[in-house]
């Protein structure tokens, strides 16, 4: 059974794998390239990358709608449970975890983490999701940094790269992480919600194309791919 990646616009992603949904940073109410909506989602599980409010985003009315599980760092898993959602899972950078939907493990990632009611949120994170299918990499918000290759090393079939700039590694910044992490695949993300990370990823793909021996995979907000 395939490994299904479904893009829901800004950092927001669905896979569907081993029978399982999980959805990675739920940003949809609010989200102007959200391909759906808060109350169309039914995950089985959900994970957080960091506090902010384009990444936690309809976590809570969600979980607390399905029951998923919710995978995040510590100090998100703990403030999640004061907003009322009792179904968490608390992990840290560099630990891993077996799940019935594939092997989390929680990354560095150079950025900010606080919670939107300004609570503290711990370090943020980029996740390794290990599948039957292969090994996804979703670098979330972050700059660059030397330490790709380690993850690089782990075999990543597909990574998530941001290429909008301003907030998060820009578009030559995100060329030299496909060279870090060297991916089999390669979907940019955190880009064209608002004109501040507008950007032509279809440009940039060219570039991985031309100077990297990874394919680079453009989606459309709603748009999938398989592994
Ligand atoms: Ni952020
Ligand atoms: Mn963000």
């Amino acid at each position: 059974m395939a490994t299904k990646i479904t893009w829901l616009g800004h950092g927001t992603f669905s896979i569907e794998t081993a029978g399982r949904t999980v959805l990675i940073d739920p940003f949809l109410t609010d989200n102007p390239s959200a391909s759906t909506t808060a109350d169309a989602v039914s995950p089985d599980a959900i994970i957080v990358t960091h506090g902010h409010a384009d990444h936690v985003g309809d976590t809570v009315p969600i979980a607390k709608r399905t029951g998923a599980l919710v995978v995040a760092n510590f100090e998100i898993a703990a403030w999640l449970e004061g907003q009322g959602v009792d179904n968490t899972h608390a992990m840290h950078i560099g630990g891993a975890h077996d799940f019935d939907f594939g092997t989390v493990k929680l990354t560095i990632a150079h950025h900010g983490s606080g919670l939107p009611d300004g609570s503290y949120g711990g370090n943020p994170c980029g996740v390794i999701l290990k599948t039957a299918e292969g090994t996804i990499y979703h670098a979330a918000d972050t700059g660059l940094f030397y330490d790709m290759k380690l993850i690089g090393e782990e075999g990543i079939d597909v990574a998530i790269l941001p290429i909008g700039d301003n907030f998060t590694m820009g578009p030559d910044d995100a060329l030299r992480a496909v060279k870090l992490i060297e991916p089999k695949r390669v979907i940019p993300d955190h880009f064209g919600t608002w004109p501040v990370i507008e950007q032509d990823p279809q440009a940039w793909a060219e570039r991985v194309r031309a100077e990297t021996s990874t394919e680079p995979v453009v989606l459309e907000p709603g748009g999938a791919c398989e592994l």
